[in-house]
């Protein structure tokens, strides 16, 4: 059974993907700082999985304490999630991004290097990147081979400064795999579109401190009454309904994906290497049809109004996933009702258990 490192295990994301690896055979081993989640989402996972899952409250960029963990825990590979991921938080407070998204990453990179050099076997490092990377594009779906734009804030650069990060890794590890850094890394960017929804057991789910920032989350707590009615931003959009268009995909699917980049990564020889996969459905859907379909599956009106578009949304963004599909494997399998749906459990759980 191999033991792979989640940073930001805690968290949204991670923790579904700590199910995911789980009912796959993997031995999930968490570090989190618990600045955006609630250790209480371990037990979620462990009435799952029936397993608690190993656990270290800590910071991705104390790197003693990683090397740490890659010892006792003889890590086989990584899913580094671990970030703050807050858009306009970000443009507000760019070091505190700049410092956590990049700081993070480059520690996790060097505790892998170290414990993985020499190794005869592969290094897989999964990085959670965006397809924020994208910006406004020219042309849709987005495929891997579509140019990134500069990023319009802080958060979305430090995703695309990770990417790059890893690519130069990879391709100095190329040139010269006699150094300590002659290290079997396989990294990965997977490019998340837009994930919703909750796993379907109400165990676990998105949890934001605050006032959520994203369509669905908000739209759940204006639905249960304890937010105002949501604002839909812009509805001149040039699209069918004049409301914004993207890829929203089902944490489950999303969380699966990541166990999937995983194998494959094992599976390969010619590491250090460094691939791209967007992870999306391949559909859009507008805010006006996700409103409908939220309606449809759950008989649950939601309040809303029409609002000016929000500064630096884009019109459209959903994926090609063709890449994904035949080099992984993988396809998204749950439908939007469905996400919308445990999205809705999920948040009345939190709302009579809170
Ligand atoms: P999240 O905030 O729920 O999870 C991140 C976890 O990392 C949290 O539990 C937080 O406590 C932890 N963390 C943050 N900084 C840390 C540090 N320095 N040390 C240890 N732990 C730390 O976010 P999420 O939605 O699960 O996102 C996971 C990753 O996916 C992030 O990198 C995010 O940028 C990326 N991503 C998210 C989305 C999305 O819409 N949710 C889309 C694209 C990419
Ligand atoms: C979706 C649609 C909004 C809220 C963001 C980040 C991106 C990635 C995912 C991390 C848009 C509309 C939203 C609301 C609305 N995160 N909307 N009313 O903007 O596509 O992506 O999260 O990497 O980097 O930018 O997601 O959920 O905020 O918005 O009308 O109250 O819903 O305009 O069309 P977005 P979102």
């Amino acid at each position: 059974m191999q033991n792979i490192l989640i940073t930001g295990g805690a968290g949204y994301i991670g923790s579904h993907t700590v199910v995911a690896l789980h009912e796959a055979g993997f031995r999930p081993v968490i570090i989190d700082n618990l600045s955006n989640s609630d250790a209480r989402v371990l037990d979620g996972i462990a009435h799952i999985t029936g397993t608690r899952p190993s656990f270290y409250r800590g910071d991705c960029r104390d790197i003693d304490l990683l090397r740490k963990i890659f010892t006792q825990e003889d890590i086989a590979g990584v899913i580094h999630f671990a970030a703050y991921k807050a858009v306009g938080e970000s443009v507000q407070e760019p070091l505190k991004y700049y410092d956590n998204n990049i700081n993070a990453l480059l520690r996790v990179l060097i505790a892998s290097q170290e414990h993985s050099a020499g190794q005869e076997h592969v290094f897989p490092f999964i990085f959670s990147s965006s397809a924020t990377v994208y910006g406004e594009a020219d042309t849709m779906p987005l495929t891997e081979e579509t140019p990134r734009k500069p990023a319009t804030n802080p958060y979305g650069n430090t995703k695309a400064i990770a990417e790059d990060i890893l690519h130069d890794v990879v391709h100095a590890q190329r040139r010269a795999n006699a150094s300590l850094y002659a290290t079997p890394l396989h990294a990965i960017a997977l490019r998340y579109f837009n994930p919703i929804g909750a796993h379907p057991s109400a165990a676990i789910g998105e949890n934001p401190h605050g006032r959520p920032e994203n369509l669905v989350p908000y739209l759940v707590q204006a639905a249960s009454g304890r937010r105002e009615p949501l604002t839909i931003y812009g509805n001149d959009y040039p699209t069918p309904d004049g409301t914004g268009v993207r890829d929203y995909i089902h944490v489950v699917d999303l969380a699966e994906a990541h166990v999937a980049a995983m194998q494959y990564a094992f599976a390969q020889t010619d590491a250090p290497r460094f691939d791209i996969f967007n992870i999306g459905t391949g559909r859009g859907t507008s805010v006006k049809e996700l409103i409908a379909t939220f309606e449809e599956v759950t008989g649950v009106n939601v309040p809303h109004t029409i609002g000016a578009r929000r500064p630096g949304d884009v019109a459209v963004c959903y994926a090609d996933t063709t890449k994904a599909a035949d080099i992984l494997g993988w396809r998204a399998r749950c439908s939007i009702a469905d996400a919308l749906r445990d999205a809705w459990v999920w948040e009345q759980r939190q709302h009579t258990t809170s």
